[in-house]
């Protein structure tokens, strides 16, 4: 088998997979009610974390079957210690063009320079409110104004930002236009996701993706398509008038966008999951602990790979019971 890096690996329904979703640690420091209990839950055992040296040699053998670009996740990956370094590394990549970062922002401003100076390429921050109030009642944590702080501190950096919410009935439905604002004036996307039924995101309810585009098209004024690409993610933007930003939407539940889907994710325990809504998944930890080299969990990546459903099933069969076991902590969004 050749180990090649300008190649495009197609899964078996013709996409092309060129980003790898990386989840470094379980570990979080809010808890957020669509994810995480209050009282937080039991933690993966040490032993049973990939390393970031491991966790590096995977995104290698992800590179040499055509993977380029790299989201790092978690629980919340600033959590993790050595990310910097971790992120310098994989930067330094062959075949790796970008890396980024999804992160409640709360450590943001305490590992900035760091991180720009390992070279991260974009920051994308969960910011589900405006109000401080709503803030602790949504995360259970006070660190409204550290997530501001680091946000102003990114974009004063020059990064790319990207601020997501999840809009959830009787929650912080009054955020909605009030965060859309924040694209007014600053060159970021602000992107609403719908709500997935997994985890005790499945406690909770969604408001729509129709709906929100309503609200904000009433209070804001019409939402033009926008073509441009920001990001290598399923979300669609908008322009609007007199806005330096954009708006964008991931509406995972009522506009599928599985047909476009370009990834797949690896969770801190080493198991690469073709899909967010799969059982299926392949154990690439045994892999690299049992002494496989890079073409060896190539291979892996490549069979996982022809794994990937067509689409998610959410709803199919039992109603979307059994995606109450996931949890987006694990699997890293
Ligand atoms: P960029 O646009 O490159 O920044 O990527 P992204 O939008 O995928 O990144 P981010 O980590 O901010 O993900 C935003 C949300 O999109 C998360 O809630 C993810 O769970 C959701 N999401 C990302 N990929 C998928 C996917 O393949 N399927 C589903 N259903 N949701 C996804
Ligand atoms: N549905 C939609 N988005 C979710 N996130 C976490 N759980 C869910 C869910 N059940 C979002 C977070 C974060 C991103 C990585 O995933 O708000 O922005
Ligand atoms: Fe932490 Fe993200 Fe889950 Fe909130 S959604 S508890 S920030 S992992």
């Amino acid at each position: 088998m050749s180990v090649g890096y300008n190649l495009l690996m197609r899964d078996g329904f013709g996409r092309t997979i060129d980003y790898l979703r990386v989840s470094v640690t379980d570990k979080c420091n809010l808890r957020c009610i669509y994810c995480m209990p209050p009282e937080g839950v039991e933690w993966m055992p040490h032993s049973e974390v990939l390393t970031l040296e491991e966790t590096q040699k995977i995104c290698a053998a992800a590179a040499s079957v055509g993977v380029s670009k790299i989201k790092v996740t978690g629980g919340e990956p600033l959590v993790r210690r050595g990310l910097s370094t971790f992120i310098r590394s994989v930067k330094g990549t062959r075949g790796i063009e970008s890396v980024t970062l999804t992160t409640n922002a709360v450590l943001l401003g305490d590992f900035l320079d760091e991180l720009v100076d390992a070279g991260i390429d974009a920051v994308n921050i969960s910011l589900d409110t405006l109000n401080a109030d709503v803030f602790r009642y949504i995360t259970g944590s006070d660190g409204f104004e550290r997530v501001l702080r680091s946000m102003g501190m990114a974009r004063a950096a020059g990064l790319a930002v990207k601020v997501n919410c999840v809009p959830i009935r009787g929650v912080n439905e009054a955020d909605i236009v009030p965060l859309a604002e924040l694209a007014r004036h600053e060159q970021m996307a602000m992107r609403f996701i719908e709500l997935m039924p997994l985890g005790l995101g499945a406690n909770l309810v969604p408001i729509p993706h129709a709906e929100t585009f309503e609200r904000l098209e009433r209070a804001l004024g019409v939402l033009r398509p926008f073509d441009g690409r920001l990001g290598n993610g399923p979300a669609s933007y908008y322009s609007v008038e007199g806005f330096a930003g954009k708006i964008g939407f991931i509406s995972a539940v009522s506009h599928s966008f599985c047909g476009g889907c370009n990834r797949l994710r690896l969770t801190g325990t080493g198991l690469l999951k073709p899909c967010l809504a799969s059982d299926a998944g392949v154990d690439l930890k045994a892999i690299v602990r049992g002494g496989g080299d890079i073409l060896a969990i190539a291979g892996a990546l490549r069979a996982a790979i022809m794994l990937k459903p067509m689409r998610h099933d959410f709803y199919r069969n039992d109603g979307g019971k059994r995606h109450k076991k996931k949890n987006m902590f694990r699997i890293g969004g």
